[in-house]
C-alpha cells in the first residue's frame, strides 16, 4: 500500500521571513491531517528556518535541486552532504531545471546516485513539452526521461516520480484525471521492467501542473496517482491545506 504525498514546490519564491510565516500558518492547519504524507519544497536560503519551525511537527522539509559532488570548487552549489542536515527529500529533474538550466538525464541520474547515497528520497520529474504533447510523443519522452534519469539506479528504493507535463505547469490547463492516469501507469509500467513488480507497487508517482482544491479529487481517485506534486497552490494556505484535505480523504492507495 501507498501513503499518498502531497508535496509543496515553492519555487523561486518566498523570502526568509515569508517563508517562515507560510509554514507557521501550515503547521496550524495541515499538520494533524492524517494518511497523507506533506511535504514542504522552500528555497536553499528557508531550508534551515523551515526546518526549525517544523521540528517535531508532521510535515516535512525538501529541497528543490542539489548538485551531484559532495563537496567542492562549484561555485554556487548545494549537495547532497549539505541537505542531509536540513531535508528529507529533494527534487531533481523538475522542468524548469531541464529548461533553464540544461539539466539531462546524465547529470540528473548522479544527482538521484548522490541523493540516495547520503538517504535524501529523491522525487524525479518527468513530463512532456507542448510540442511533444500534441505529436503524440508522450510516452515516448516520458520513457527517455525515465531510462536516462535513472541508468545505474539499480534499486528504486525511496524514489518517488512526479509527472508533470509541462504544458501544464502554471498554465491553469491541467491534464484530465484521465489523462495523467494513463501516463502514470505507464511510468509505473516501466518501473515494473525495471525494478520489479513489488518494487514498483510501493513506488509513489505524483502528478504535476496546476493542480487546485477544485481538480486533487479527480486525481487522487485515479488508481495509479498517488498525490501531488503542487506549484502555485502551494503558497496558499487554503488552498495547499484544502489539497491535503481531500487527497486524505482517499486513504492509501495500491
Ligand atoms: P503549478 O502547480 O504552479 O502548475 O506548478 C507545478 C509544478 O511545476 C510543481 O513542481
Amino acid at each position: 500500500m501507498r501513503t499518498p504525498l502531497i508535496a509543496g514546490n515553492w519555487k523561486m519564491n518566498t523570502t526568509l521571513n515569508e517563508a517562515v510565516q507560510l509554514v507557521k500558518s501550515l503547521k496550524q492547519t495541515i499538520n494533524s491531517i492524517s494518511a497523507v504524507e506533506k511535504l514542504v519544497c522552500p528555497p536553499f536560503i528557508s531550508l534551515a528556518a523551515v526546518r526549525d519551525e517544523l521540528a517535531g511537527s508532521e510535515i516535512k522539509v525538501g529541497a528543490q535541486n542539489m548538485y551531484s559532488e559532495e563537496k567542492g570548487a562549484y561555485t554556487g552549489e548545494v549537495s547532497a552532504v549539505m541537505l542531509k542536515d536540513l531535508c528529507q527529500f529533494v527534487i531533481i529533474g523538475h522542468s524548469e531545471r531541464r529548461q533553464y538550466f540544461n539539466e539531462n538525464g546524465p547529470m540528473l541520474s548522479k544527482k538521484i546516485l548522490a541523493a540516495i547515497k547520503h538517504n535524501l528520497k529523491p522525487i524525479l520529474c518527468v513530463g512532456e513539452n507542448l510540442q511533444q504533447y500534441e505529436a503524440g510523443q508522450t510516452n515516448f519522452v516520458v520513457s527517455e526521461q525515465f531510462k536516462t534519469s535513472l541508468a545505474g539506479v539499480e534499486q528504486s528504493g525511496t524514489l518517488t516520480i512526479a509527472y508533470e507535463p509541462v504544458w501544464a505547469i502554471g498554465t491553469g490547463k491541467a491534464a484530465s484525471g484521465q489523462q495523467a492516469q494513463e501516463t502514470i501507469a505507464f511510468i509505473r509500467g516501466l518501473a515494473i521492467a525495471k525494478y520489479g513488480e513489488k518494487a514498483a507497487s510501493e513506488m509513489r508517482i505524483l502528478y504535476g501542473g496546476s493542480v487546485t482544491p477544485v481538480n486533487m479529487a479527480e486525481y487522487i481517485s485515479q488508481a495509479d496517482i498517488d498525490g501531488a506534486l503542487v506549484g502555485g497552490a502551494s503558497l496558499k494556505t487554503a488552498d495547499f491545506t484544502q489539497i491535503v484535505k481531500i487527497t486524505s480523504q482517499k486513504g492509501l492507495k495500491g
